[in-house]
């Protein structure tokens, strides 16, 4: 059985132990709903550490929408199953009055990574994140923290974040994964009844055939291919498509403006309706 851990009290006394033996610590955050996206963090966190932490925790400062919050799925037992399989140590799983006795006033501001698309959009979202985020890194002091890469802008937020406040953790960028025809796994998948499942693969095949288009065409050209290709569809909804520089998230006008171009889509998909991330490289 995985071991249980509910209290930040019990996770340092357990994580002294584990520090006094030596080893490196792995965290991996998640809010639950554990999917083969979550083991690939897993797997590659023990690999790479003596003891491995994984929180599970919906954080609700982080729901700029309180209906979101309410419908995100929970599925602990299950979690647990999955974490024990690829062979975690330790599931830190709190109630939110244990990570949050207080209101947490904090404020995070990381422009340009934090202003710009999900910025945009999520208000306030982010701010929820660091404040988890930053909470989870004084609680673990892990060696390594890893984050799946379909939450590129949150990768490059946390990474802001963690330069800024000088937490000494590495953190581990890890690629997407994605079903056998493409799409990007993600929690709220299982949202989707089956026409949107059917639906939802159009996303990452604009994605994938917007990478040929891409090398005959201008970021323009390629942005509105995209675009058009999903809202053609009946039941999808593009809420933004950027190309951007991946370092600083802001949009490129030609392909030679930044050294790592990235393009980063929101779709609404189906009656719900279920709102996907996922982006693609283009160089
Ligand atoms: O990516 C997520 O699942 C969440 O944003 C995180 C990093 C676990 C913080 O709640």
């Amino acid at each position: 059985m995985i071991e249980i851990i509910k209290t930040k009290a019990a996770l340092d006394a357990r994580l002294s132990e584990v520090r006094k033996s030596g080893k490196t610590i792995g965290l991996v955050p998640t809010m639950g709903a554990l999917h083969a996206g979550h083991a690939s963090l897993v797997e590659r966190s023990v690999r790479e550490n003596g003891f491995t932490v994984v929180s599970d925790f919906v954080n609700p400062t982080q729901f700029n929408d309180k209906n979101d919050l309410k419908h995100y799925p929970r599925t602990f037992e299950a979690d647990c199953a999955l974490l024990e399989r690829v062979g975690a140590d330790c599931v830190f799983f709190p109630e939110v009055s244990e990570m949050y006795p207080e209101p947490d006033t904090r404020h995070f501001s990381y422009p340009p990574t934090d202003t710009v698309m999900e910025g945009v959009r999520r208000p306030g979202h982010f701010n929820g994140v660091c404040q988890i985020v930053s909470k989870l890194f004084y609680a673990v002091k892990p060696t390594r923290a890893y984050f799946g890469e379909k939450d590129f802008q949150q990768i490059a937020v946390i990474q802001a974040m963690v330069k800024d406040l000088d937490i000494p953790v590495e953190i581990c960028p890890c690629p997407i994964v994605r079903e056998q025809d493409g799409l990007a796994l993600s929690s709220r998948n299982r949202l989707l009844d089956a026409s949107e499942r059917l639906l939802a693969v159009n996303i990452s095949r604009a994605l994938f055939l917007s990478q040929a288009f891409a090398k005959t065409h201008s970021v323009r050209e390629t942005r509105n291919y995209v675009v058009s290709m999903l809202d053609a569809l009946e039941g999808l909804r593009v809420e933004y498509f950027e190309i951007v520089d991946a370092k600083s998230l802001l949009p490129v006008e030609s392909w030679n403006d930044a050294g790592a171009v990235q393009g980063c889509i929101t779709v609404y998909c189906g009656k719900t309706p279920v709102r996907l991330i996922d982006n693609i490289k283009y160089k």
